[in-house]
């Protein structure tokens, strides 16, 4: 398991949200750099898989991490031969010959990229079509499936208005799908999503208890006494990252002595 301090709070509502114990199907969790989203994302991904639930991690920075991207990603981690009419679609497309103007494309969702390379209007026509059978398909699944989508701040303008509204207005209107974003910034929730959201924002860590089961769970065993501890969250403030960089730095000067 990941050595993780504290998050009991967004932990307990992500588990609440599985279960069904809560409507939402959709978790926001902002925070500023360094405060443990990609962490989180990874126990999530954890807990996801010893719930039976089908996880989709999907990290939104990167200039590859276009729409086409996303659609690629999905369907290789889910399985290519699970999305009959969305494949259909593409050959379709793809077989009309005259509106392909960019073959030299490569890469993950090449062939989806290609299809989408055409004017704006065409574009979002075809966008569409594509988006409605995608989620069609994915109706058709057995086992709920949860998309992870990390690093929202380092999206494409285009991605990140296509996450907020439709991928995230189709996760609303199917009960099987969950979504949870992460970001330094976040979607602004729309009418569509139906309120079906919880946004969590994590905050610095400045429980010693999170800190002193942390170093006990990593191993490091140079600590005379907790207050040395306390010395090193206080002097960041508890931000997580500086946390973790000031116990690493202690303990590496500790072991050379
Ligand atoms: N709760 C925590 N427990 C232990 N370590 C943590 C925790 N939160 C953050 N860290 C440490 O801080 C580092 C940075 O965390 P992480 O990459 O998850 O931040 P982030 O919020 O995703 O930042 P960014 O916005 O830059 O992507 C991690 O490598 C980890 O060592
Ligand atoms: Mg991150």
């Amino acid at each position: 398991m990941t050595r993780f301090a504290n998050r009991k709070r967004e932990l307990d509502r992500f588990e609440q949200m599985l279960r069904g114990q809560v409507r939402e199907r959709i978790l926001l969790v902002e925070a500023p750099s360094g405060y443990g989203k990609t962490g989180l994302m990874g126990r999530f991904d954890e807990i996801l898989c010893s719930q039976g639930i089908h996880p989709v991690l999907i990290d939104l920075k990167g200039a590859q991490a276009g729409i086409a991207f996303v659609f690629s990603r999905i369907q290789r981690v889910l399985g290519k031969k699970r999305f009959p009419n969305f494949n259909a679609h593409i050959h379709r497309f793809l077989n009309s010959g005259v509106e392909i103007q960019n073959n030299r494309l490569t890469g993950e969702g090449s062939q989806i990229q290609v299809i989408l390379e055409v004017p704006p209007e065409e574009r979002k026509y075809r966008l569409t079509q594509l988006q409605q059978v995608f989620f069609e398909d994915l109706e058709r699944f057995d086992r709920p499936i949860a998309f992870i989508l990390d690093t929202y701040n380092g999206a494409t303008e285009e991605l990140a208005g296509w996450i907020e509204s439709p991928f995230l207005a189709e996760v609303a209107l199917n009960p099987n799908l969950f979504a949870i974003v992460a970001g330094q910034i976040i979607p602004q929730p729309t009418i569509e999503w139906q309120n079906l959201h919880h946004r969590c924002k994590l905050d610095r860590i400045m429980e010693r208890e999170a800190w002193y089961g942390y170093v006990k769970d990593v191993g490091f065993d140079c600590f005379r006494s907790q207050e040395e501890i306390d010395v090193l969250i206080d002097a960041v403030g508890g931000v997580p990252s500086q946390v973790v960089a000031l116990l690493e730095g202690a303990a590496r000067t500790r072991q050379q002595i």
